[in-house]
């Protein structure tokens, strides 16, 4: 694919105004790389309180109507439902836009393949956002990591709990297409948010190279099941091994500005270990990164924890990115389906009974 970077402010359009719009437009503000020309969304409701945050742009009810209307875009922040990636992406692709597109990418290999071919036939960029690798608190770790203040890794572990009460408001109408995500097997613990978890490890310790797993169900609500207890393990190609745990507490309030997950990443090496004690909300009230190395703890006490940051630094990268060619450029399309084999080696696992699986062996 040819890119040559945009030597003006990227024209961008938002398609789709919903819950996540408001992390994802922090990007855009007071940001001299892009110029918002256009927001999309079928309901008149977000379209009207969306336009107070970018009087100048142009609103529309549908992708196609933004397209005839001779308004000129460069490049598409893509936050539409789930089911509706693969054909709304194609379509925003084939109109010649570069396009920054939410994870999950799509559901399965061959709608990953489509999404990938839609970009090759358009030569635009197609990137899968992933905010987390922009999460100040992991990018430290990272940073610790690899600079061998822990020692050689020996393992590394994620945990989350999903609860009940607490955070931000979510609109009836997500859940109906998440519920329809559910009922094709691609649950919103696992699948939705777990394409971040799995992306982490992908991103610290390289491809993988065997999965086993065991994917449970909650009844919540009369048949609506959520995918906990879970529990996914893996090995690099490297040789670290990773684990990550899922479990569900309905009834548990926990502080959160967004989604109430409660997270911990923690890698170990061989000297000590390094931890990030929370992300999408506030759960444990400790410095957000903890380094333990030869009986001494090392605590971050000012780094940006906000999770909406990672959203406005992975915006900013793509923006920048697109307006100078400044890289490399994090995630691209292809990267993001390392994650995606990822996670649909776990399923084949666990429907085998636990057995491990290769994610490249996935037709
Ligand atoms: N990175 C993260 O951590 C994170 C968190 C939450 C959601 N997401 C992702 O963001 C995306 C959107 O999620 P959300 O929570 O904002 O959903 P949402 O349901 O709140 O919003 C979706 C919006 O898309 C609009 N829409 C529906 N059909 C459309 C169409 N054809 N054209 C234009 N707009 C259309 C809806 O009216 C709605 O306003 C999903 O892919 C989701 O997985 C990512």
């Amino acid at each position: 694919m040819t890119f040559e970077p945009f030597d003006r402010a990227v024209r961008a359009a938002f398609v789709g105004l919903g819950r996540i719009y408001d992390l994802n437009m922090r990007a855009y503000v007071d940001n001299p790389d892009v110029e918002v020309v256009a927001l999309v969304d079928p309901s008149e409701e977000r379209r009207t309180q969306r336009q107070r945050d970018w009087p100048d742009a142009r609103t529309f009810a549908s992708v196609n109507e933004l397209a005839a209307s001779g308004v000129e875009v460069d490049a598409v922040e893509a936050l539409l439902p789930i089911p509706l990636h693969v054909d709304g992406v194609s379509e925003l692709l084939s109109h010649g836009w570069h396009v920054n597109l939410q994870k999950p990418m799509c559901n399965d290999l061959d709608d990953a393949r489509r999404l990938l071919d839609a970009a090759g036939a358009a030569d635009r960029q197609l990137r899968v956002m992933e905010n987390y690798i922009f999460y100040q608190p992991l990018v430290r770790l990272k940073e610790i990591v690899d600079s061998g203040a822990i020692g050689e890794v020996s393992g590394y572990h994620m945990k989350m709990v999903a609860s009940g009460l607490g955070g931000w408001d979510v609109p009836a109408s997500s859940y109906e297409w998440q519920f329809k995500q559910m009922r094709k097997g691609r649950g919103i613990l696992v699948f939705d948010d777990g394409w971040h978890k799995l992306a982490t490890a992908v991103w610290l310790f390289g491809p993988i190279r065997e999965v086993r797993a065991w994917v449970g169900g909650t009844e919540v609500v009369p048949g609506i099941e959520i995918d906990a207890p879970s529990t996914l393990v893996w090995e690099h190609d490297n040789g670290i091994r990773g684990v990550w745990d899922i479990t569900l507490a309905p009834n548990m309030y926990l502080r959160s500005d967004y989604y109430t997950n409660d997270e911990r990443w923690e890698v170990t090496g061989r000297r000590g270990y390094a931890r990030v004690n929370r992300c999408t909300g506030r759960g444990i009230q400790q410095p957000s990164l903890e380094v333990y190395a030869d009986g001494v703890m090392h605590s971050h006490h000012a780094l940006d924890d906000d999770w909406a940051s990672s959203f406005r630094d992975s915006g900013r990268h793509w923006l920048r990115w697109l307006h100078t060619g400044e890289g490399p450029m994090l995630w691209s399309g292809a990267e993001a389906v390392s994650v995606l084999r990822f996670a649909l080696a776990a399923y084949a696992s666990s429907e085998a009974g636990g057995i491990g699986v290769n994610p490249a062996s996935l037709g």
